[in-house]
C-alpha cells in the first residue's frame, strides 16, 4: 500500500500556515498508527511548514506513507539557508519581528524537527532549501522527547 499527497505553502501566509501539518496528521489519525508516530511526524511537519512561511519565498510538500515508513519532503525557492550548522544550533534564528508576533522565533523548529524523525537531510542555497525526513512506522518508542513552541 502507498498513498501521496502534494500541498502547496505560501510565504507569509499566517493564516494557512499550518495546513499541510494538521491535514498530515489527519491522514495518519485515520490509519492508527501510535501515538508516538503521529506525534513525531505532526510536530516535524508542523515546525518544516512553518519555516518556509515565515523564512521563505513559498514552496510545497511532498508526503508518502509506504508500509513501513513514512517519508516527507519539504522543499521552498529561497533564500535558502546561510549556514545549515549555526541554524541548527537551539535558539538561533533569524525571524521577522511579524514571525515573533505570531508566536514563532524561538530558534527550536529545526532541532525538534531533527529529534522528531529517524532520518533527515537538508540541503540549501540560495535557490532553495530541501529538508528530506524519514519516519519508521514500526520503530521503537526512544525518542528524545520534543519541546514544542
Ligand atoms: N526554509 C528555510 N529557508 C530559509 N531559512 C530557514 C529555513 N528554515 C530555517 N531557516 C533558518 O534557520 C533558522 C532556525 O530555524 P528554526 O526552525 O530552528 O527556528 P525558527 O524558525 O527561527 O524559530 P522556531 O522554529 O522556534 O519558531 C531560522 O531562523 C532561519 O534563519
Ligand atoms: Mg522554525
Amino acid at each position: 500500500m502507498s498513498y501521496s499527497k502534494h500541498f502547496d505553502i505560501q510565504a507569509g501566509n499566517y493564516d494557512e500556515a499550518g495546513k499541510a501539518a494538521s491535514e498530515i496528521k489527519r491522514i495518519l489519525k485515520g490509519n492508527h498508527f501510535s501515538k508516538d508516530l503521529i506525534k513525531r511526524v505532526s510536530v516535524a511537519s508542523y515546525e518544516a511548514e512553518i519555516n518556509i512561511v515565515i523564512h521563505s519565498k513559498g514552496g510545497y510538500a511532498d508526503f508518502l506513507l509506504l508500509d513501513d515508513m513514512v517519508l516527507l519532503q519539504f522543499i521552498d525557492f529561497g533564500p535558502g539557508i546561510e549556514n545549515i550548522e549555526l541554524a541548527m544550533t537551539e535558539g538561533f534564528s533569524t525571524a521577522s519581528d511579524l514571525s515573533r508576533l505570531n508566536g514563532f522565533g524561538a530558534g527550536m523548529g529545526l532541532n525538534n524537527i531533527k529529534k522528531s524523525s529517524d532520518e533527515m537531510s537538508i540541503i540549501s542555497d540560495p535557490n532553495g532549501t530541501v529538508l528530506k525526513l524519514k519516519f519508521n512506522i514500526f520503530g521503537e518508542d526512544n525518542h528524545e522527547s520534543i519541546e514544542s513552541n
